[in-house]
């Protein structure tokens, strides 16, 4: 019997026609990895060209390539190192491993909002109470535990030199933060993508391409002067309406959406940042372009507790699936100066930006010099990152703290007044230092990919249409001889080289009936079907198919090429490729 679980539906039809499958499958599998196939790799590179084209191209933004292994400074600076801890309980008896608060959701029907509050002790005592048991045996579970999520590795043969697999592609962009910021002639403000893998070693991921243990992830890191918040492009958006679910519904278990437009959010105090809520916008368009209607899309705020520890507020963009409900597919957060601070503190490297006045401003300054002298024997073989240390702090902070407690703590050294000289001068300021701010919009291209197969879904008349739209589809037009006799194949393959010559993707097929390849043709999305019949012998003409209503036209051959181009571009209609022709 034909399944009615759509994602199940999805999956097989993904098996069959070279959009995705399971990985390893000859091994048994792996869980959290995916392959992508002819037509899932293609449509997954074309949606993310458009992503580019959408987010970079259009706004001017850079893109950038860094590794995907990474030093494990460049996550104890982070944080991640901390954060990146998942909730997990054994089975006592096969002893399969589970994330303790995703038991809850699937087999109790608990919230995330309400799992991610819970401490490791209080998620046990709920699996407990809830007599959930182990869902591949029904045993019981034993003493929960926190799991790193990310990879971690050995740089080269050197077992002390740690390294993770990059479980967010942001660290790229900061830690290289200062060489951009010279590119763009340190100029605010300014945005940088990443878009590359990225890995998590999730602890039992079971949702196929929206759980992944490596996967494509496109980070945005859009960095502004916090004192000049206001964003340039805001009027571009800001009369588009917004479905949201604020923290303040998502406390009370309200599950309605409400429609603000961009403008109100902000008056409001809903969304905190002008360039945060322009990219929500823009996110919001970028989802329909990719077949979610509105309704189908919101954004849910993070509550405290299930922030990343990076952001200061965050909104989920979601898209309803018919399988599991409200998924995420991109996050948008308000970073601050965060992840800049904690590098320039970790590595001692200054990642501030300029601001000159518009007039000299006459201060007093004051300076610390490290005295070496007394630091040496005092830190030892600290003493160099003592030094480094002291040239991140705030002077002011510094005399402050000796003044009130005769100290200052930094990270875990404890500077003295004799560790250092401090000297105040009047002096004319041309400008100032500060660290940038940073929103982020951060998007899984595999939930992307699969989200856009969902919703090109679709049965007409007993079969299967994968309406794509039809710049993404991975093949633009199939070429078909009506029969496989008669001169019609030459004369089709005459057609499909000038396709091809001509730049689309074009796929040439000749075996099995007509109906046939046409039923195949639009279940794995081709927007359009050229096919050659007697009468192209006669006067050079071919018929266009349309994927979606069925519907023919016909037009010469050498008409073809401007016409197609013009119609993937979106610049025409299917009905302008040609004269109607009556079925
Ligand atoms: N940078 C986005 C994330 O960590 O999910």
């Amino acid at each position: 019997m034909r399944s009615t679980d759509k994602f199940e539906i999805i999956s097989e039809m993904a098996k069959r026609r070279g959009y995705f499958w399971p990985s390893f499958e000859i091994y048994g599998g792996v869980s959290g990895f995916v392959t992508l196939g002819p037509l899932g790799s293609t449509l997954k590179r074309k949606i993310e060209g458009r992503l580019r084209d959408f987010f970079i191209r259009r706004l001017g933004l850079f893109e950038i390539e860094t590794s995907v292994i990474m030093p494990g400074k460049v996550f104890e600076a982070s944080g991640h190192v901390e954060a990146f801890q998942e909730p997990m309980v054994e089975c006592k008896a096969c002893k399969r491993k589970f994330r303790a608060d995703h038991l809850l959701v699937e087999f109790a029907g608990m919230s995330e909002t309400d799992t991610e509050k819970l401490s490791l002790q209080e998620l046990m005592s709920e699996i407990n109470k809830r007599e959930i048991h182990c869902p591949e045996c029904d045993g019981n579970f034993g003493e929960p535990k926190r799991f790193l999520t990310m990879f971690k590795t050995t740089i080269g043969p050197y077992s002390e030199s740690i390294g993770y697999g990059r479980p967010e592609a942001a660290q790229g962009i900061f830690v290289e933060y200062k060489r951009i910021y010279e590119y763009t002639r340190e100029k605010l403000p300014f945005g940088v993508a990443i878009i590359g893998h990225a890995l998590r070693n999730e602890i039992s991921p079971r949702q196929g391409p929206i759980r992944l243990r490596e996967f494509t992830i496109m980070d945005l890191e859009f960095f502004f002067d916090p004192e000049k918040p206001q964003c340039i492009m805001l009027r571009e958006v800001e009369n588009e309406t917004l479905r949201l679910l604020p923290a303040e519904r998502v406390l009370k278990d309200v599950d309605e959406t409400i429609e603000v437009t961009v403008k109100e959010a902000l008056s409001k105090g809903l969304i905190r940042t002008e360039w945060q809520a322009f990219f929500m916008a823009l996110s919001k368009r970028f989802l329909a372009e990719l077949g979610v209607p509105e309704e189908k899309q919101r954004f849910i705020e993070k509550l405290d507790w299930e922030r990343a520890h990076y952001s200061v507020q965050g909104y989920d963009q979601q898209v309803y699936l018919e399988r599991w409900g409200w998924v995420e597919v991109s996050g948008h957060n308000y970073r601050t100066d965060y992840d800049l601070r904690c590098h320039m503190e970790f590595s001692g490297v200054d990642m501030t930006a300029f601001k000159k006045h518009k007039k000299p401003i006459i201060k007093e300054e004051i300076s610390i010099k490290p005295l070496t002298s007394k630091i040496g024997p005092a830190f030892k073989e600290d003493t160099s990152r003592v030094v480094k240390l002291l040239s991140t702090l705030d002077p002011s902070e510094l005399e402050a703290s000796f003044k009130k407690q005769g100290f200052h703590i930094i990270k875990s050294f404890k500077i003295l007044p004799e560790h250092v000289e401090i000297t105040h001068k009047t002096v004319k300021e041309k400008g100032k230092r500060f660290i940038p701010h940073v929103v982020e919009p951060s998007f899984g291209s595999d939930r992307l990919f699969y989200v856009t197969l969902e919703y090109a879904y679709k049965r007409k008349e007993g079969r299967t249409l994968l309406s794509l739209p039809r710049d993404l589809a991975p093949v633009g037009a199939s070429v078909f001889p009506l029969v496989s006799k008669d001169g019609l194949p030459e004369k089709a393959r005459q057609v499909y080289r000038l396709l091809i010559d001509s730049g689309f993707t074009v796929e040439y097929d000749e075996s099995g009936s007509i109906g046939r390849r046409y039923a195949r043709a639009d279940e794995v999305g081709t927007p359009l079907g050229v096919t050659v019949d007697y009468q192209t012998l006669k006067d050079d003409t071919v018929t266009v198919r349309d994927r979606d209503t069925w519907r023919q036209v016909r037009n010469k051959i050498d008409e073809l090429p401007e016409l197609l181009n013009a119609y993937f571009r979106l610049k025409i209609e299917f009905k302008e490729l040609g004269q109607p022709v009556e079925s």
